[in-house]
């Protein structure tokens, strides 16, 4: 075995191999792992090692499908001291719980999204972070989406959004609100894009398979006077993940399902529309995104800045930011529902 000061020395000069450990083997734990076994076999120095879940059941078949050692606890894994990164995809009230024992063992993080379940626990990892000197990720999947990354260099001032997260009902993520499962990515997406502060929120949402809510639409307003209209359901009967928005002479519109991304631009020193033909001065551009899984690329950003101990493309601050606004809209809807008096709501 070597020692950590003899690993971290071969680890910055080369493409040493990083073992990998996966943290909550449920639905999306699956993927990571899936994933990381597959970045190893196309050839990436990354080893996936460990699968760890309460449910040793859980954990020894998920390892077994990947060729991984499984564990019934992360005490058990901490004692075998292999592990240099780790996946937390635990559900979300035991983020923390998780992942600050990765990070004082010394171990790299990346944790799903929600970042945790209150800001005091956020901050409580952030804390860690910095004391131990590791590497946190944010597990915004959305941000890798190969039509987000090609929207990036076209922001100028976005003024107005209109965003729309549809789903089926499914028994997954039932222990929160569809604002920190669902909606929870658009405002990461949005607030990235936006980068001014929130002026005023407006929302309502209600419970309607579930007791928690089902169902949101909020408006943001920002300082740079960008409105900002999202909704989220997790009741839908189709399945729509979109995010339109107009800057000056633009229109764009993101299909994160398809990974593709459209570009209308109206000419500003253009002639007058042909009458009857008011398209004849708007350009239509469809940029070539590419279409890596955003769940690899994630993966990759994570490997690449814990090898190169850089910051990470979405940092622990990050999904503090998208919780702290997730949570002033589930009270602005809590107060909604008790002022108009919606039963499951009093
Ligand atoms: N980025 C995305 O698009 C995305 C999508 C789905 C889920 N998620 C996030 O991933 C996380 C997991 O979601 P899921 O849908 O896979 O949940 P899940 O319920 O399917 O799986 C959670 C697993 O964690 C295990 N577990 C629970 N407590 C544990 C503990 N203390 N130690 C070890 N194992 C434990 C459970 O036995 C279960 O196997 C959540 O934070 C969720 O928000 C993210």
């Amino acid at each position: 075995m070597l020692r950590h000061s003899d690993y971290w020395e071969s680890f910055l000069n080369s493409t040493f191999r990083i073992n990998v450990a996966v943290i909550g083997a449920g639905a999306f734990g699956r993927n990571h792992a899936r994933v990381y076994h597959e970045l190893e076999q196309q050839g990436e120095a990354v080893h996936l090692a460990a699968i760890v879940d309460a449910d040793p059941v859980r954990a020894d078949a998920v390892a077994r499908e990947f060729g991984a050692r499984a564990f019934g606890s992360l005490d058990q894994l901490l004692t075998w001291n292999e592990i240099q990164a780790a996946s937390v995809a635990v559900p979300t009230q035991f983020h923390l719980a998780t992942a600050r024992p990765l990070m004082e063992a010394g171990i790299d993080v990346l944790i799903e999204k929600p970042i945790a379940a209150t800001l005091a626990e956020a901050d409580e990892l952030a804390q860690v972070a910095k004391q131990y000197q590791r590497i946190a990720q944010v597990g915004h999947l959305e941000r890798f989406n190969a039509a987000v990354r090609a929207t990036y260099p076209l922001l100028n001032h976005p003024l107005f959004f209109e965003v729309h997260r549809l789903s089926v009902f499914s028994p997954r993520s039932l222990d929160v609100d569809v604002v920190l499962d669902l909606m929870i990515h658009d405002l990461d997406i949005v607030l990235s894009f936006v980068n001014s502060p929130i002026e005023r929120l407006h929302a309502v949402g209600l419970p309607v398979l579930t007791s928690k809510v089902d169902i949101a639409n909020v408006r943001l307003e920002f300082a740079s006077g960008c409105v900002a209209n999202l909704t989220a359901s997790r009741v839908s009967t189709e399945r729509v993940r979109k995010v339109r928005f107009f800057q000056p002479h633009q229109y764009l519109s993101i299909d994160y399902g398809r990974q593709d991304l459209l570009v209308f631009t109206v000419d500003p020193s253009g002639t007058n529309p042909v009458p009857g033909q008011p398209d004849s001065m708007i350009k239509v551009a469809k940029p070539v995104v590419g279409a890596e899984e955003p769940l690899r690329a994630e993966l990759r950003a994570f490997l690449h800045s814990v090898r190169t101990r850089t910051q990470p493309v979405v940092p622990l601050e990050d999904g503090r930011r998208a919780l702290s606004v997730a949570l002033d809209i589930l009270s602005a809807i809590r107060e909604h529902g008790q002022r108009i008096q919606v039963p499951s709501m009093q």
